[in-house]
């Protein structure tokens, strides 16, 4: 086994692995170590490929067909009798799409040359010149020390846990346990109303589950833009999701095999009985056998690892990036600070804009946005113009059955320059990609009025939600004084 190195990456999710093969292609010499066993095998791809973006979205697409099949195509005039899921069948698919992504990362890791260690990865010093790695192997076979110019640290997120709602991975279950049940529970409570709770509280809500999802905090996606939370709610609260916001989950236990869960709102007591029960209240950072007690790396208050924008952290040629620093844990951001990172150790002047990292949520319709909200842009002093859209007035959202939701961009009203773009409805995953295009080029709302947006699309949306920002929306009446 080869024992020194220009850079080894600990961790191979996202982050990691992208951070490998872009430092092959600069032709370091590379070893990603990573720990991961996944159904009985080691896994490259991290939290994302294997219980995370990726399962969690191929139970979407198929709990969204079959609500689709079985509700909306009588209005088209097609008919299907009876309709059934087979959830083993179901999960086979999803294991099958993890299974083929996590052996495509291997084999890229392969073939750029990376050299991929099974085991466990510790960072022993990261002071000297050259940095020391410990690796205990999977197998369990002897420790040994590799030496590395640089080091990128990706070691990723674990579910939080709380003490009121243990975990017992049959009846009360995290994120990872969500995408496993072997039949569709009938009552399934959800701790936490982010984005876990909406997508896995949608995926069984479709499947046929009452769901309640309790949410601390007294409004409803905080996070998002106002609007587009308020719209958001009213669309899932009519999908049959029972969101509620300002409760406190107290106990929750398993007696007689249900699960009793206890609330507090506002000082009354009330239980509820459930088949299930995920508690998904956010994920911290992993750094437990990443760091030896005396490698010089920096934490934060938090237990993130401490980095500046370029994802150095105090350590010289000793980067961190992905869910184990600040900032959104979401994967894309992980592979760009993943790509930044080597980058810069290979000492150029790469940079991660991270006012222009896109966030989507993807319950039906999506829900998703980029740059600053309505209240972040007045927070931080700009005087403001918003225009939106409803998709009530779009041809192709309403040939499309989708004919709900909204575009809004949010723009500074002396500069005209585009500040966020927000949207709930259909492909607003993808749509919202316009409005990160469009900040980063510095773009105002007279450059999307400009432009010719082909028709009919939902992307329509998006011109005349900015046409609107000046109160020119052509399908909708404008009370706005027109420019
Ligand atoms: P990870 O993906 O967590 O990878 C880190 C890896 O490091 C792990 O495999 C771990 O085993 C390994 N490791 C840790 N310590 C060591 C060590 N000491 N030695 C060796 N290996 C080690 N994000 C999105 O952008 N879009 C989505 O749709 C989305 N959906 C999600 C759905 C769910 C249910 C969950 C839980 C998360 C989702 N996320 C999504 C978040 C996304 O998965 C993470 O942001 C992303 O995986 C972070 O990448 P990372 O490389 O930083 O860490
Ligand atoms: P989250 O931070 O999105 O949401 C957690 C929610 O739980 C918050 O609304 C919070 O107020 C609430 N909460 C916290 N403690 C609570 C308590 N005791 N009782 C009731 N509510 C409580 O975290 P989540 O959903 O666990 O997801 C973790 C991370 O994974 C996210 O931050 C996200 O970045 C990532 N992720 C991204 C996805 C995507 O990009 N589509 C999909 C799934 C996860």
């Amino acid at each position: 086994m080869k024992t020194s190195y220009d850079l080894v990456v600990i961790g191979g999710g996202p982050g990691g692995y992208e951070a490998a093969i872009r430092g092959a292609q600069l032709g370091m010499s590379v070893a990603c170590i990573e720990k991961r066993v996944h159904k009985g095998e080691p896994a490259l791809g991290g939290t994302c490929l294997n219980v995370g973006c990726i399962p969690s979205k191929a139970l979407l697409d198929s709990s969204h067909r079959f609500e689709a099949t079985k509700h909306e195509l009588a209005e088209h005039g097609i008919s299907t009798g009876e309709v059934s899921i087979d959830v083993a069948k179901m999960l086979e698919r999803k294991d099958a799409i993890v299974k083929g992504l996590t052996g495509g990362v291997a084999g890229l890791l392969k073939g750029n040359g990376v050299d991929w260690l099974q085991g466990t990865g510790t960072l022993l010093d990261g002071k000297g010149e050259t940095k020391k790695v410990q690796f205990a192997p999977i197998d369990g076979s002897d420790s040994s020390e590799i030496s590395a110019k640089s080091v990128i640290l990706a070691a990723g997120s674990v579910p939080i846990e709380i003490p009121v709602a243990k975990t017992d991975g049959e009846y009360i279950v995290d994120s990872t346990g969500a995408l496993e049940f072997s039949e569709v529970p009938k009552r399934l409570g959800v701790i936490g109303a982010g984005v876990i709770g909406l997508e896995l509280g949608s995926v069984w809500r479709r499947l046929g589950s009452e769901v309640v999802i309790y949410e601390a905090m007294p409004e409803f996606l905080a996070v998002a833009d106002k609007d587009i939370a308020k719209e958001a709610g009213k669309l899932l609260k009519k999908q049959g999701l029972d969101i509620r916001v300002n409760t406190k989950v107290t106990n929750a236990e398993v007696v007689n095999g249900e699960v009793v869960v206890t609330t507090d709102v506002n000082g009354e007591t009330k239980t509820d009985t459930f088949d299930k029960l995920i508690v998904c209240v956010g994920r911290r950072a992993y750094s437990e056998k990443l760091l030896a007690d005396d490698c010089g790396i920096e934490l934060t208050e938090r237990g993130l690892v401490a980095v500046d924008d370029q994802c150095k952290t105090n350590l010289d040629n000793v980067y961190a990036i992905g869910d184990l620093v600040r900032g959104p844990m979401l994967a894309h951001k992980a592979m760009e600070e993943g790509m930044m990172a080597v980058e810069r150790l290979h000492g150029e002047k790469a940079q991660v804009n991270y006012d222009a990292i896109i966030s989507v949520i993807y319950t039906h319709p999506e829900i998703a946005w980029v740059g600053l909200t309505e209240e972040q842009a007045i927070a931080k002093g700009h005087e403001v113009k918003t225009g939106s859209f409803s998709l009530a007035a779009n041809g192709r959202a309403l040939a499309q059955g989708e004919g709900m939701g909204l575009v809004k961009v949010v723009a500074d009203a002396k500069t005209d320059r585009l500040l966020g773009m927000h949207m709930v409805g259909v492909g607003a995953g993808d749509i919202v990609h316009q409005g990160m295009i469009a900040l980063e080029f510095v773009s105002s709302i007279e450059d999307l009025q400009l432009m010719t947006f082909a028709h009919p699309t939902v992307s329509e949306a998006v011109h005349e939600a900015a046409l609107s920002a000046d109160g020119r929306a052509i399908h909708a009446i404008q009370r706005k004084k027109r420019k």
